[in-house]
C-alpha cells in the first residue's frame, strides 16, 4: 500500500539541477506541501551509478530521505533519440561535459544524427522520459513514469526551458518546448505525465490551493533559469523576464524605472548580435557596457 502525503508534510525536493527542482516545485507548490531543495539543506549530489531512469531516481529519492528524515521527491530525466537506440538516455546531461553547456550538448546530438543520415524532412523522432519517485526515510520507495514524443529539429529554436528543449517538438505542436511558454510546456510534458501519476498514487484527495507564485518561487525561477542557460537565445530571453519581473516589482519602483531601460538595452543589443564566438566572461562584460550605455560599436 503506497504511503500518502498529506497538506502541510515537508517534501524534499532531491534535484541539485535548478530548473528541474523548480519545475517539481511549481508541480508540488498547488498541494500545500512545503517543498526544500536538497540543496538548501546541504545534502550530497549521489553518483547515478545506476543503468535505467528509474535506478537513478530511486538512487537520489533514498539517499535524500535518509540522510534527511523526510519523504523526498527525485527525477531522472533525459532525452532518448529513437535513431541513436535511445541515446543520450540516462546520460542526457552528461553530453553537455563538466561546463553543463546545452548548446554543446545540442550539437553532439544534431552530429551524432548526420552521421547516420537522421535528418529527414520531418526530424528524427525522440522522447523526453521522466520517472519520479517518493522515498521514505525507511528506504521504502514507489516510482512513476512519464513520456512526451516528438521530433528534433536543427537549429534550435527559443530561449524558454532548459536542456534539449530548444531542439525537441512535441508531436502536434509547431513550437519547440524552447519557444513555447512555460505552462505550454507543462501542460503535455513528461514531468507533467510522471507527476500525474505521483498525483494519482501520493496526493489523491489533497484540496489543491491556488496556484499564483509566490515571490520566493519568482525568484527562485530567475535563479533557476540563470543556473541553466546554455543559448544566446535563452539568455536573451532571460534578460527580458529579468527585466520583466523588475518593472513589475512594485516594492522596488525606484529600482525599476531605472533598471529595467539598461536591461532592455542589453537585450536590444544581443538581439543585433552574433556572440557565438564569444567567449563568456567577455560576453558579460560586453552586456554590462551595453546596459550602461557605453558599448561601443554595438
Ligand atoms: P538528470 O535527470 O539530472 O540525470 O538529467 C537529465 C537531463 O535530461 C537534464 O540535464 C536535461 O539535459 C535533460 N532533460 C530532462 N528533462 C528535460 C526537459 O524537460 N527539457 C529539456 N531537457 C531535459
Amino acid at each position: 500500500m503506497t504511503n500518502r502525503l498529506a497538506s502541510g508534510d515537508k517534501l524534499v525536493v532531491a534535484s541539485h539541477n535548478p530548473g528541474k527542482a523548480w519545475e517539481i516545485h511549481q508541480l508540488i507548490a498547488p498541494y500545500g506541501l512545503e517543498a526544500i531543495s536538497a540543496a538548501t539543506l546541504g545534502l550530497p549530489e549521489p553518483e547515478e551509478t545506476e543503468r535505467t531512469f528509474a535506478g537513478n531516481a530511486r538512487l537520489k529519492a533514498v539517499a535524500a530521505a535518509k540522510a534527511s528524515g523526510l519523504p523526498a521527491l527525485a527525477d531522472d530525466s533525459g532525452l532518448q533519440v529513437e535513431i541513436l537506440n535511445g541515446a543520450p538516455g540516462i546520460y542526457s546531461a552528461r553530453w553537455a561535459g563538466p561546463s553543463k553547456d546545452f548548446s554543446i550538448a545540442m550539437q553532439k546530438v544534431a552530429d551524432e544524427i548526420s552521421m547516420r543520415g537522421g535528418w529527414d524532412a520531418a526530424g528524427p523522432r525522440a522522447n523526453f522520459i521522466s520517472v519520479l519517485c517518493l522515498a521514505w526515510p525507511d528506504g521504502s520507495n514507489e516510482t512513476y513514469e512519464g513520456k512526451v514524443f516528438g521530433n528534433l529539429v536543427w537549429p534550435p529554436r527559443g530561449g524558454n526551458g532548459f536542456g534539449y528543449d530548444p531542439m525537441f517538438q512535441a508531436e502536434g505542436a509547431t513550437e519547440t518546448f524552447g519557444e513555447m511558454e512555460p505552462d505550454e510546456k507543462y501542460a503535455i510534458s513528461h514531468r507533467t505525465r510522471a507527476f500525474a501519476a505521483f498525483k494519482a498514487a501520493c496526493l489523491a484527495g489533497i484540496q489543491t490551493g491556488p496556484a499564483k507564485p509566490s515571490r520566493a518561487m519568482e525568484i527562485e525561477a530567475l535563479n533557476a533559469a540563470a543556473a541553466n542557460l546554455s543559448t544566446q537565445a535563452e539568455l536573451s530571453r532571460f534578460i527580458a523576464n529579468l527585466a520583466a519581473d523588475v518593472a513589475a516589482d512594485a516594492t522596488a519602483a525606484k529600482e525599476g524605472t531605472c533598471v529595467a531601460p539598461a536591461l532592455q538595452r542589453v537585450r536590444e543589443w544581443l538581439g543585433d548580435t552574433d556572440c557565438s564566438e564569444e567567449m563568456r566572461w567577455r560576453l558579460l562584460a560586453k552586456a554590462l557596457l551595453a546596459a550602461t550605455g557605453r558599448l561601443k560599436n554595438a
